[in-house]
């Protein structure tokens, strides 16, 4: 079979959400019954928590201005690639937890950080290694309770291998024509199925799945393809609808199948899509020039970084940066998330998951 992301940039995470740390978490759960519970987040750079500062990707987050707006670190960066709280740390925030994630990598982790690009496949394996740690620290059955009972999976792949990899204008020329689009999602698809029922091997029971966003509409793909404000790139979000329409048909499959889980679909396209549509609606004065960046019409083409140019009113920007949703964006996506209705999160919203 072809592989799936031959040289997909990655822009790690598994980072630990813990209500505590994940060992503060673990003792309490095992101490008492709390509630406490573990919220385990996978993927690409949206909810990233700092993973990146540790290992050595193309893209970092942890130079100024990121952070700008993150209280918790006055300011500073922490690798997160908006200017404030990720997606990830709001739902957290609006679901009791008391702590920001801490990223697995971080050195005082137990995560190995000599890697340079981090797929799915190894964050599993990683996730693997805390599974083992826990049976040993609570014992087999408690662990098993916590992680199944107790803990959240969000996961949100998939916008990285179609924009580093399918549309990178000049790298992908040669996959994009040997391998049809089809093709290349069914791979997607067909892997993401095996990773699903590897967590669920290890007890996940409760999982968060975000779908593509509209790639087509961020800054970076408006400024390459010399868009104007109101154009999205055609190909970018058909393969995105392509891909989240499988993506959907998987979830259910998987419902049916892997007996006492649940798949939470997280229409991220038709939020996102919403919100960059009526971005006026929502207070915001641009859903198409990054607030930090550089480059072309809409600041698309360099990455945020300490020489770019830097917006003043960051509340009123949809994007943070040439790829990346600001904190006003994030939050009004982390809402409906947790509490929305079943249009953009379902069959249940994160916060009915939480009280399962
Ligand atoms: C890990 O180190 C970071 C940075 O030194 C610190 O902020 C954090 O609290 C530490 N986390 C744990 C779980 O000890
Ligand atoms: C987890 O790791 C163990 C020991 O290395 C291995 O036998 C097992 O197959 C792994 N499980 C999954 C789901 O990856
Ligand atoms: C934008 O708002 C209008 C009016 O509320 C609504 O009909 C439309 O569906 C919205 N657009 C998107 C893409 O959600």
């Amino acid at each position: 079979m072809a592989r799936v992301t031959p040289w997909s940039l990655v822009l790690v995470v598994l980072c630990m959400t813990s209500w505590g740390s994940l060992v503060n978490g673990a003792a309490a759960a095992a101490g008492n019954n709390e509630g406490l519970g573990a919220s385990f987040i996978f993927g690409d750079s949206l909810p990233d928590a700092g993973n990146n500062n540790y290992l050595q990707t193309l893209s970092k987050a942890n130079i100024p201005p990121n952070g700008i707006d993150f209280k918790a670190s006055g300011g500073q960066p922490t690798g997160r690639f908006t200017n404030g709280r990720t997606i990830g740390d709001i739902v957290g925030e609006e679901l009791g937890v008391p702590d920001y994630a801490v990223p697995y990598l971080a050195p005082n982790s137990t995560g190995k950080a000599n890697i340079i690009w981090l797929g799915l496949d190894i964050q599993i394996d990683y996730f693997n290694n805390t599974r083992q740690q826990l049976d040993k620290l609570l014992g087999p059955s408690k662990a098993k309770d916590y992680i199944s009972k107790r803990s959240i999976f969000s996961i949100t792949i998939g916008s990285n291998d179609f924009l580093n990899n399918y549309l990178l204008p000049l790298l992908s020329t040669g996959t994009r024509i040997s391998e049809n689009p089809d093709a290349f999602i069914d791979d997607m698809i067909n892997h993401f199925r095996n990773q699903l029922t590897r967590l669920y091997q290890l007890d996940a029971r409760k999982f968060v799945i975000g779908n593509v966003g509209p790639i087509g509409c961020i800054p970076y793909q408006k400024t390459i393809n010399q868009l104007n404000e109101n154009q999205c790139v055609d190909l970018a979000n058909k393969l995105a609808v392509q891909y989240n329409r499988q993506l959907k048909n998987l979830l259910t499959e998987l419902n049916g199948k892997l007996q006492g889980a649940i798949f939470i679909h997280a229409n991220v396209y038709d939020l996102v899509m919403e919100l960059i549509t009526n971005y006026s609606k929502y207070g915001f004065t641009t859903a198409s020039r990054a607030c930090c960046g550089n480059g072309g019409q809409f600041a698309g083409i360099i990455p945020c970084g300490p020489t770019s140019s830097l917006c003043e009113d960051r509340e009123k920007h949809v994007f943070w940066d040439p790829y990346h949703p600001s904190e006003a964006a994030n939050l009004i996506i982390a809402r409906q998330l947790v509490y929305g209705s079943t249009k953009y999160i379902s069959p249940i919203n994160l916060q009915q998951l939480r009280n399962l």
